[in-house]
């Protein structure tokens, strides 16, 4: 990765937001601002260029592959729009009918593909530390859409956007993030961005969501007792129970599995939840007057938050997902923009490095049937760790 400076942008990889200066987090954001105009596609990204008539964006000619290994709505369709609205060519690449099911490992996946012709890669995993094991493989920018628990940078970067529109500042701030905190690589994001930016970040549930946080190395304010810390809130954070990335649940006939732990599960009551925690329109009331709600979405309406609070004229939600395409934006072309000033400035090498012995476990690892379906070695797992910052 290239080094940073403090005047501008010089990462060709956007992995997460432990790595990053308060200054390279300000960067990406005044960008995404610029971008905001032509992330709703209401003026064409073309304009950027430009005097008219020019049609290519900034990202013309230039190829980004979603390599998506886990669910997504909104950050595969916003990475999709984003680079579309550039002037990029989009490949959707869909795991379930890949050669990820005939046991090709991701690297190789990736290799194969970038081999063709790639200019960047957005990776959603659910292996903690896959994207920067992807980076350390291919030549090309790679943009971390999510990787297990760890970080979601561009789902951070949107949040601090639509904060700043809203409150007009990002130090001083006292943000609630509230829920599934254990399993949420949102959360993870936002404490590394907003402590670095000069706000408090309160993680809030019951203590089986506050455990496990012992990867995070930055200091973690934590409370079971959502209604004692709203008074001191600018903002407040709603997750989602992120069910599937319990290890294991029992279903509970309707709706979402939740009562009882099994083995590996969590502890926890729906019913018992949604009383604690639930963010209604009486709690937002004790909120700081104007205070804010996001979601990074999906919401479970009528679990975490109510329609009330989640329709109600206090919810950014959708605005979020608005800053969401600026910010993709802005990430993915100064990205490419630093890849492609590594590629000018590079002598004429092989299409594809050498991978390093540490990325070699994970290209040719077959330690068990579920990791060998998704591409990852069981080696994968401990990457995230030393690679926190990725
Ligand atoms: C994520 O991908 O982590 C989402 O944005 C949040 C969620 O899944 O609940």
């Amino acid at each position: 990765m290239a080094k940073k400076t403090p005047a501008g942008w010089t990462r060709k990889h956007l992995l997460g937001l432990e790595d990053l200066s308060a200054g390279e987090i300000r960067h990406l954001l005044d960008a995404a601002e610029k971008f905001l105009p032509y992330a709703t596609g209401t003026r064409p990204a073309r304009a950027l260029a430009g005097k008219p008539p020019v049609p290519p964006g900034p990202l013309a000619n230039r190829t980004v592959l979603n390599l998506f290994c886990e669910d997504s709505t909104r950050t595969r369709t916003s990475f999709t729009l984003a680079a579309e609205r550039l002037g990029a060519r989009v490949i959707q690449f869909q795991a379930g009918t890949s050669s990820l099911k005939k046991n090709e490992t991701l690297l190789d996946t990736a290799r194969n593909i970038e081999a063709m012709g790639l200019d960047a890669i957005v990776i959603r995993h659910p292996d903690r530390g896959a994207p920067q094991a992807v980076a350390e493989a291919v030549n090309c920018s790679v943009l971390n859409a999510g990787d297990d628990a760890h970080e979601h940078p561009t789902q951070a970067l949107l949040d601090f956007l639509a904060m700043r529109h809203k409150l007009g500042r990002l130090d001083g701030l006292t943000v609630a993030i509230v829920g599934d905190i254990r399993h949420s690589r949102v959360a993870r994001s936002n404490l590394h961005g907003l402590s670095k930016l000069g706000s408090r970040v309160i993680f809030v549930g019951p203590p089986p969501f506050l455990e496990g946080l012992g990867d995070i190395a930055a200091p973690v304010e934590t409370s079971t007792d959502l209604e004692a810390v709203l008074p001191e809130c600018d903002a407040v954070m709603m997750l989602r129970v992120q069910f599937e990335r319990h290890e294991r649940n029992v279903p509970n006939g309707a709706g979402p599995p939740a009562q009882h732990p099994a083995e590996g599960g969590v502890a926890f009551d729906l019913e018992d939840y949604k009383r604690g925690y639930q963010l209604t329109a009486k709690r937002l009331a004790r909120a700081k007057p104007g205070a804010i709600v996001l979601h990074p979405g999906p919401i479970n309406r009528g679990l975490e938050i109510t329609d009330e609070v989640a329709d109600g004229p206090q919810s950014v939600i959708l605005h979020q997902v608005t800053c969401g395409v600026a910010v993709r934006m802005a990430a993915l072309s100064l990205c490419v923009g630093a890849l492609e000033r590594e590629r000018k400035s590079a002598k004429p090498s092989p299409l594809t490095p050498p991978l390093s012995r540490s990325t070699q476990r994970l290209s040719t690892g077959h330690k068990g049937r579920g990791r060998q379906k998704r591409g990852l070695s069981r080696e994968g797992r401990g990457r995230g760790k030393s690679s926190a910052g990725a």
